[in-house]
């Protein structure tokens, strides 16, 4: 009889192994199959992996049946409710919420390092003025590497939250930079007596030239697009950090790492992808038609904004940011603009659509943000680079999780082979 903690695996014939099961604080238990290819022989075989937890993690929990996700236990309707970005930072980088004492240092602590070395200003004139944003970025966070020699030890924990200081500092300044530099307009420096969101609107926004004041309603809306996306475990951008980090790599390189793969259509580029599929619908008259595009299997579009790998039922980021798309509508009397109507139309009518109803495609967050980032005036090429933006802290808190954890080791998948069988080169003579 095999142990209530380990499942037994078979073929017709004989039990293969035993293997040991894990249960987690939550979530499902979990088969370790660590052991499987030395007792068998055998791998399993998950692309995409559906099935298959990559490692431990304390930082964020998923219930996608039931639309939960948490932040080190706190739910984040209460985050997005209470906090502010930075307080969500702490919390994902140290387990906790702050003290107001620890917030205050931390937030001096991002605050002073906001600046970026002035020859990392070099690096934009070697791009194209039309070069997309995320591909600037990718570039130019990879570069820090280049910058801090003096505290890149990553076995050292204070090297390690130095650099977790400097990321979540600088990317709003290289991603303003980035928007500068397409535009031709003068990089604008941070100013430290401003909060993040707010800082980066102006160095967005503001020229030179002008006094530049954010509306306080899109402050609060771009702060809670921040906590909505900072973290949500084991994405397909956060695994790309994890990988990369798991050789040794440095955090800049693995940080940029995670914002390439961020760029795809399917993860973070759905939110600008979104604006693009509402522009080329034009009308409200040619949705029926899109959605019969999206249902054809033979057509490559998708509804973008719809449906998750995990959630399915509904996301909960979803929710808080569909409420915050109606306020910064309200705030700026947009509810009747051509293109946010539509918006509206498509999300009921796919609602409401038996084939969307049946595979529990429902609006993501990315639906709403790229409502809302449009809204707040910033371009639909930027909205992947305030994915990013949001998404860093969460990105650096796993890439320390997993260098911290002592059964790490480096990221080594095997594969089906289903290539040729050994064939020796036309006019290969053996020796
Ligand atoms: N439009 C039309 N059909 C869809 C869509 C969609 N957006 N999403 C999934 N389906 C269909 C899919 O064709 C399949 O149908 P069938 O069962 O008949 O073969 C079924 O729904 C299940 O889909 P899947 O491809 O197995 O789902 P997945 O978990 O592999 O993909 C996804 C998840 C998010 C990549 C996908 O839903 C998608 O491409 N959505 C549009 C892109 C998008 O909005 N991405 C943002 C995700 S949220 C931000 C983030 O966390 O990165």
């Amino acid at each position: 009889m095999p142990s209530p903690n380990t499942i037994c695996l078979s073929d017709p014939q004989q039990t293969l192994c035993s293997l040991p099961i894990h249960t987690g604080s939550m979530g499902p238990e979990v088969i370790d199959v660590q052991t499987l290819y030395k007792e068998t022989g055998k791998f399993t075989y998950d692309p995409g992996f559906n099935s298959t937890a990559s490692c431990r993690s304390q930082i964020t929990f998923i219930d996608g049946e039931e639309g939960v996700l948490l932040y080190r236990g706190y739910p984040i309707e209460q985050l997005a409710e209470t906090s502010h970005f930075l307080e969500v930072c702490y919390l994902l980088l140290h387990g906790d919420l702050p003290t107001p004492e620890a917030q205050k240092a931390f937030e001096h602590d991002i605050t002073m390092h906001t600046m970026v070395h002035d020859q990392l200003t070099n690096f934009f004139k070697g791009f194209r003025r039309d070069a997309h944003p995320m591909a600037i970025m990718v570039g130019v966070v990879g570069a820090l590497s280049a910058f801090y020699h003096e505290a890149l030890d990553i076995r050292s924990k204070a090297d390690r939250e130095m650099a977790a200081i400097r990321l979540i500092a600088k990317v709003p300044t290289i991603a303003a930079m980035c928007h500068k530099y397409s535009t031709g307009m003068p990089f604008m420096y941070p100013q430290n007596q401003l909060g993040y969101a707010e800082n980066f609107l102006r160095m967005m926004h503001a020229t030179p030239c002008d006094h530049y004041a954010a509306n306080p309603v899109l402050v609060q809306a771009l702060d809670r697009i921040l906590i909505l996306h900072a973290d949500h475990e084991q994405n397909a951008s956060t695994s790309t950090v994890r990988v990369a980090g798991s050789s040794g790599a440095n955090p800049y390189a693995c940080v940029a790492a995670g914002i390439a793969c961020l760029w795809g259509a399917a993860h973070g580029g759905a939110n600008e992808s979104v604006l693009h599929m509402l522009r080329t619908i034009g009308d409200s008259s040619r949705i029926p038609e899109f959605l019969a595009k999206a249902k054809d299997k033979n057509d490559p579009f998708r509804l973008m904004g719809f449906g998750h790998r995990v959630y399915k039922n509904f996301d909960p980021r979803a929710k808080l940011m569909r409420k915050t798309c109606h306020e910064v509508l309200d705030a700026l009397d947009l509810h009747d603009s051509a293109l946010f109507k539509l918006a509206i139309e498509l999300e009921q009518i796919a609602l409401e659509d038996e084939y969307f109803n049946s595979r529990k495609l429902y609006p993501n967050v990315d639906f709403y943000s790229g409502i809302v980032l449009h809204a707040l005036g910033i371009p639909t090429n930027m909205f992947t680079a305030l994915f990013a933006m949001g998404r860093t802290v969460g990105w650096i808190a796993h890439w320390d999780e997993m260098i911290s954890d002592p059964e790490h080791r480096i990221a080594r998948p095997r594969q089906l082979y289903t290539g040729p069988g050994r064939r020796n080169v036309p006019g290969f003579q053996p020796s």
